[in-house]
């Protein structure tokens, strides 16, 4: 029994075991890993940001799951700002904008959670991890969600890196640390990662990075 699973299939966000519309075993099943895994607790998370809003149900979702936190949410579409709540604050905002997204970030942050499910676009997946990774609170964790995209040619161009392949790059220099090499290109891709990132979790399409602790 997983409580945030229960408050998925209630919101109807394809996150749970079952798909948007119900239909069984379709969802991504995100959320029963999320809350075996997870080590924040409920009660103490005060903010937390989504990319990606669409109709509102997972920020519903986090906003019933975590009672005292306030929950930002990010989009382009403007049917978006039709989510409201107490504790809800929906901005429009392009996540392909770094400096956008750092505005946001320094206006609103640091952040206990960041889930990015928003266009699924390889170069917005690792735009969205160099621009938003420090601004997690010490022990907070961001989500990157639906990275099986990258062995989606629709999603990428050519011949760049995917959001798997970054990914990947984070968690060898995470394994390796100084031991591993990397050109300057790749050393500003990871972008100083490992100052406070200490840990990645990989799972069925997506990816957890654990900023270390305080
Ligand atoms: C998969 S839906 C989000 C679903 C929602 N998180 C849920 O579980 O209920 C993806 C959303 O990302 C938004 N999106 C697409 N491209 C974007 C971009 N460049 N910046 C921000 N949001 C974007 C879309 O408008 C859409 O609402």
């Amino acid at each position: 029994m997983s409580l945030l699973n229960e408050l998925g299939l209630k919101y109807r966000t394809d996150k749970a075991v079952d798909g948007k519309r119900g239909e069984p075993g379709k969802g991504h099943d995100y959320l029963r890993v999320y809350e075996r895994f997870s080590m924040l607790e409920r009660t103490e998370v005060r903010k937390v940001l989504e990319i990606g809003v669409q109709k509102g149900a997972s920020i519903r979702m986090w906003e019933e799951y975590f009672p005292s936190a306030t929950i930002y949410g990010l989009d382009i579409a403007e049917s978006a700002l039709n989510v409201t709540g107490d504790r809800i604050r929906i901005q429009l905002v392009d996540q392909s904008d770094a400096a956008a997204l750092k505005a946001f970030a320094e206006q609103n942050g640091p952040f206990d959670l960041i889930v990015e499910d928003g266009s699924h676009i390889w170069s917005h997946q690792i735009i969205g991890l160099q621009t938003l990774l420090p601004h997690l609170k010490p022990g907070g964790q961001y989500i990157v969600e639906d990275l099986h995209t990258s062995y989606a040619a629709e999603f990428g161009e050519a011949g760049g890196m995917t959001g798997v392949q970054y990914v990947l790059k984070c968690c060898e220099k995470i394994l390796g640390s100084s031991r591993v090499r990397s050109s300057n290109e790749e050393d500003s891709l990871i972008h100083g990662l490992s100052e406070f990132i200490d840990s990645v979790m990989v799972l069925r399409y997506a990816a957890v990075f654990f900023a270390k602790p305080a």
